[in-house]
């Protein structure tokens, strides 16, 4: 099938798929029209959060059901804890029980938890079938929705049970974010400065012009349409970035790594500090700060821009410094078991410009060091 996209679509493609990632204010109404076009009719098994369903899910189920789709719908706990064998069980026995068909579609409506697991149970029933993204999750919108990357974390680590899977469609309704715990909005808007960093400096200049408007969670309930089509653009923009980098490397194993940016000494945190002491987001933020003062102090990056993007994370809410009480010596030896490392070696994604990064494995331990006990 031939794909044109519209003026708010994305179109993501890898060497087995190609699919429209669309992002706007109010889309929720455009998915039965959708799902009919991509020529996708059999049952829906919507799958969902028991935090984002009773805001977003009726509305949604009703539109696809007045179209005259059946649609089944099936609740997780919200929670990190979801991604894991039991609720993936739990759904493989709803499905079965209920006689899902090859020709049916998984929908996932939630954050980056219901887009991973809801994800890998459609890669995984039956063989694999459809599966449709509906991110409600500033991250999942520019994100964990985008790529194809499914999975479930084992008690042995995080997301180490996966397998890549594209959706069908991404579908990213903005509007969903009015009911976003402001501190995740918060954590998101650490992953559209990433990729402001990485990969965009127009993205970047954005973030900085519209941030009093953008990092105040209030805003969200403003019905002005300007601002919800301002909000859709920009985050439309750092979808793309993501959208490209797959585009070109759909199994990591060149160009999406420079996805990882901050998050070696984000994940090291985040293991460090206990998991949900810190937002994966907040722990990016840190990350990101920590990474731009090591590739400024091996004069890869001007400290001008440093302290750019330190005050550009702080005006969106986040933190930079590292928590008291952090061993460094613990985070360093925690970032040796990132899946970034190679043949022992840690590849640091570095800044080298405002929308530049590159990708370096021989970052001295004292410069590592220097930056974590420093403030
Ligand atoms: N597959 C990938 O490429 C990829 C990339 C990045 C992250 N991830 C994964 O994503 C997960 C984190 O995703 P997340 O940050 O979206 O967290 P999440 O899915 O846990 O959502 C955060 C919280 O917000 C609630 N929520 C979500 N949308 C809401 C809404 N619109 N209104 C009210 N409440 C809402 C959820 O119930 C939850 O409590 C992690 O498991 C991470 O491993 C995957």
């Amino acid at each position: 099938m031939t794909l044109t996209p519209e003026p708010d679509e994305l179109v993501l493609t890898t060497a087995t798929a190609r699919y429209a990632v669309v992002v706007g204010p109010g889309l929720h109404a455009t998915l039965p029209e959708r799902l009919t076009r991509l020529g996708l009719h059999g049952t829906l098994w919507l799958i969902s959060d028991r935090e984002v369903f009773p805001h977003h899910g009726p509305n949604l189920e009703a539109a696809l059901s007045h179209a005259g789709f059946l649609v089944r719908t099936y609740l997780v706990p919200s929670g990190e804890a979801s991604k894991s064998q039991g609720p993936l069980w739990q759904i493989y026995a709803w499905m079965i029980g209920s006689h899902v068909e090859r020709g049916d579609v998984v929908l996932a409506l939630g954050g980056g938890v219901v887009g991973d697991l809801a994800g890998f149970a459609a890669a995984t029933i039956l063989r694999g079938i459809a599966v449709v993204q509906l991110p409600t999750t500033l991250l999942a919108m520019v994100d964990a929705a985008l790529g194809g990357k499914t999975g479930i974390n084992h008690p042995l680590g995080k997301n180490l049970i996966g397998a890549f899977h594209q959706p069908r469609l991404v579908l990213a309704d903005t509007q969903t974010l009015r009911t976003l715990p402001p501190r995740e909005l918060r954590a998101g808007w650490a992953e559209v400065i990433k990729h402001g960093v990485i990969r965009d400096a127009s993205l970047f200049e954005t973030l900085e012009a519209h941030a009093a408007e953008f990092a105040a969670p209030e805003r969200l309930q403003d019905p002005s349409p300007d601002y919800h089509q301002r909000l859709g653009d920009v985050i439309r923009q750092a979808a793309a970035v993501k959208v490209a980098v797959v585009s070109d490397d759909e199994r990591e194993q060149g160009l999406r790594v420079i996805l990882n940016y901050g998050h070696t000494l984000g994940h090291a945190l985040e293991t460090a500090s206990g998991y949900g002491a810190l937002l994966h987001g907040e722990a990016v933020a840190i990350g990101m700060h920590a990474a731009a003062r090591m590739a400024a102090e091996m004069k890869l990056l001007a400290w001008d821009n440093v302290e750019r993007q330190r005050r550009l994370l702080e005006a969106y809410g986040l933190p930079t410094a590292f928590p008291p009480g952090c061993d460094p010596d613990q985070i360093l030896s925690l970032t040796l078991h990132d899946k970034k490392v190679l043949h022992q070696r840690i590849r640091w994604i570095l800044p080298t410009a405002i929308g530049q990064v590159t990708v370096r494995d021989d970052v001295p331990d004292e410069v590592v060091r220097a930056v974590l006990t420093s403030p």
